[in-house]
């Protein structure tokens, strides 16, 4: 499949489930009009795509190019081409991502800036590229890469199975989209639950027991989307000019819902890894 695929006329229709945009958590909801609501839908759809492309582009690739690098990958010349193709997989994936965000929002994307919401500042991206530079950092990367993935495929099922809710039927293209993603990412879990149990053998005792918390920690960290909740605000206050004198207190109940517990476990939100779970506790006591 190709970007293309995903490409052609503006989005019109709700993309997530209702429960997903952050401020249908909050007083504000009721008073937006159908078309506010759609725009906040089409921004959550935006969100969770641009989640995506930071996952595919920056944690899943460093993974992927450490791995290459890796004492397992050097004697196995079959595993460096299943890698190789993975790291293909994932630029594609971002592709599809980037050309479905420019039909949804076409008036919040700018072709200099693919990532509308969650371009990383430079001391973040330079912190990051610091990190995947040290030693068996790969190993981490291709945890979260993990995690990542298996969250993906937990979306598109709640994509399928979520309820038609006001502003009717979803748009197919998000759904056709996240379906075909996950069709090559279930492949990508079990491949990192391979090389992750190779991976085992060159890590001390101690870093595997140590491995669980810290991946558990900055998962917690990544997928809360703070830096999501003001970009997607300033966008609807300009898109919808009537709230831009309520934009910052509309932010800050926005942060508020995705700093809650109550909004992580609502039907279309919820997260679970349980074949990480599974991996990581094989991985700190087998
Ligand atoms: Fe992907
Ligand atoms: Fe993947």
């Amino acid at each position: 499949m190709a970007a293309s695929d995903w490409a052609g006329a503006v989005i019109v229709k709700p993309a997530v489930p209702e429960d997903v945009p952050w401020p249908a958590h909050t007083v504000w909801w009721e008073r937006f009009t159908a078309d506010e609501r759609l725009s906040w839908n089409l921004l959550a759809g935006v969100a969770v795509n641009e989640l995506e492309v930071v996952g595919e582009m920056g944690v899943i690739r460093h993974g992927m190019r450490g791995a290459m690098l890796s004492t397992a990958a050097s004697r196995d010349p079959a595993l460096r081409t299943t890698l190789r193709r993975l790291h293909a997989d994932e630029q594609r994936h971002a592709r599809w991502f980037m050309a479905w965000n420019r039909r949804a929002c076409p008036w919040l994307h700018r072709p200099a800036r693919p990532l509308a919401m969650l371009a990383a500042p430079v001391p973040l991206r330079a912190a990051g590229r610091f990190l995947a530079a040290l030693p068996g950092a790969w190993i981490g990367g291709l945890w979260l890469a993990m995690a990542l993935e298996e969250w993906s495929c937990a979306f598109a099922d709640r994509l399928v199975s979520a309820p038609i809710g006001s502003l009717g039927p979803r748009d197919p293209t998000y759904l056709a989209l996240h379906l075909a993603h996950r069709r090559e990412e279930l492949a990508h879990v079990a491949f990192d639950e391979d090389l992750l149990a190779a991976a085992r053998r060159d890590v001390p005792p101690a870093l595997r027991r140590v491995m669980p918390v810290a991946v558990r920690v900055v998962l917690e960290q990544a997928m809360r989307p703070r830096r999501a909740v003001p970009a997607a605000t300033a966008a609807f206050a300009a898109r919808h000019p009537r709230w831009a004198g309520a934009a910052a207190a509309i932010a800050a109940d926005c942060r508020h819902v995705a700093e809650s517990p109550a909004y992580w476990s609502s039907p279309g939100v919820r997260t679970s890894h349980e074949r990480l779970e599974l991996a990581l506790h094989r991985w700190s006591h087998g």
